[in-house]
């Protein structure tokens, strides 16, 4: 089975954390854009007859944009590609984008899940992140995605914002947690280059440090986990059923296709990526193709199956030519029972999850 990812880079304004591909442009770009992207998908030629069980619209804000553009890009993939009858479909919202009529006719095109950008309950919190919604928006989003017929809604949350603890959080999830299935709760990255790195030199934002924001992290794993919202990823809490199958594919490493600005691929081993600047991607240049070492490939594994509640197959990396037994900071780790070892699965401990970064980088 395949994944298909397809990219939308527009977004109406630019939060002051983001240092994703996304931008605000004009219309004219946004139509050279959308056709070049169709372009991309027709004229896509690798020889596979995988029948596709997942597509993900992302972004930037796929719900920004003028939804003829989405269902130029459904019936383009629809053409090219098998689709499994009940593939999950999603795309990404901003609560302040979304309506009614848009919500409809996104159903109509087939889209059965929808990720929202909700980030926070707060609306002081949401202006000084830069956020264009507030509170009341995502709720009428929430109301207007209930009525259109979504089931199978997710929204994203930022844990480490300025002013921020843990009843805060737990309170604003609880006033959405019977009306969606899916939470994503990701700790603040300050990313170079961004308004927020400079606001944070500056002093005009301060941000909990770091183990502070792993402490509430861990408080909310436990609570979402309390609600029946099962932690399969690091940042991914489900309700049983709900689990985000595309980004699952992510991380087994099954193969999936990006299309647009930025995206990535991995088929068979061979990763590649498009440009991410727009006059790069209208030439076409790919900036990165390689078909990845056995060595690239058992880091991968362990790197992604340590994520999440899948844990890798040590016999499997022994195949590919890697002993970790030998590995003395493995060992160790799971003498402190850090990594659980389930016959040939080994696995995260779910209590060192908000630390997996240094565990990981600990054993490669
Ligand atoms: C790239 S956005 C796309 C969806 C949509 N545009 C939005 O912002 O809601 C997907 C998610 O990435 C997360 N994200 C973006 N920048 C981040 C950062 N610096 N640190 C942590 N999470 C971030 C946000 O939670 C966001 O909802
Ligand atoms: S709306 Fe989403 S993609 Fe756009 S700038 Fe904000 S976080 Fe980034």
């Amino acid at each position: 089975m395949l994944g298909i990812y397809v990219h939308i880079p527009f977004c109406e304004s630019k939060c002051n954390y983001c240092a994703f591909a996304s931008f605000v442009q004009k219309k004219e770009i946004q139509k050279k854009y959308f056709k070049f992207l169709i372009d991309e998908i027709n004229n896509f030629n690798l020889a596979s007859d995988s029948i596709v069980d997942s597509i993900f619209i992302g972004g930037g804000t796929p719900s920004c944009v003028d939804v003829c553009y989405i269902e130029t890009i459904m019936s383009a993939i629809k053409n090219k590609f098998k689709i499994l009858k009940d593939a999950e479909i999603t795309i990404e919202a901003n609560p302040n984008s979304l309506n009614l009529e848009k919500l409809k006719i996104y159903r109509k095109l087939g889209i059965n899940r929808l990720s929202i950008g909700v980030q926070s309950l707060n609306n002081n919190q949401l202006k000084k992140i830069g956020r264009m919604h507030n509170k009341k928006q995502v709720f009428d989003a929430l109301k207007f995605a209930k009525k259109a017929g979504f089931e199978n809604i997710n929204c994203d949350f930022l844990l480490g914002l300025e002013n921020s603890n843990y009843f805060k959080i737990k309170n604003m999830l609880r006033k959405i947690k019977n009306k969606v299935t899916h939470f994503s709760c990701y700790m603040l990255q300050v990313e170079n280059g961004t308004l927020l790195e400079k606001m944070c030199k500056e002093k005009k934002i301060v941000l909990p440090d770091e183990d502070k924001t792993v402490k509430i992290y861990e408080k909310i794993s436990n609570y979402l986990q309390k609600k029946k919202f099962f932690r399969y990823e690091i940042s991914n809490f489900a309700k049983e059923g709900y689990q985000c199958l595309h980004n699952i594919k992510y991380w087994r490493r099954d193969n999936y296709l990006g299309f647009g600005l930025s995206a990535h691929s991995l088929f068979n081993n061979k990763r590649w990526a498009n440009a991410s600047i727009f006059d790069d991607y209208f030439k076409n240049k790919k900036p990165y193709e390689e078909l990845l070492t056995n060595q690239q490939i058992i880091e991968e594994i362990i790197m992604l199956g340590l994520r999440c509640e899948i844990g890798f197959n040590k016999k499997q990396i022994l195949d590919l030519g890697y002993d970790i037994e030998k590995n003395e900071n493995f060992n160790n780790l799971i003498n402190k029972n850090i990594l659980i070892e389930k016959g040939d699965i080994i696995k995260t401990n779910p209590k060192y999850y908000g630390v997996s970064n240094y565990i990981i980088s600990s054993i490669l």
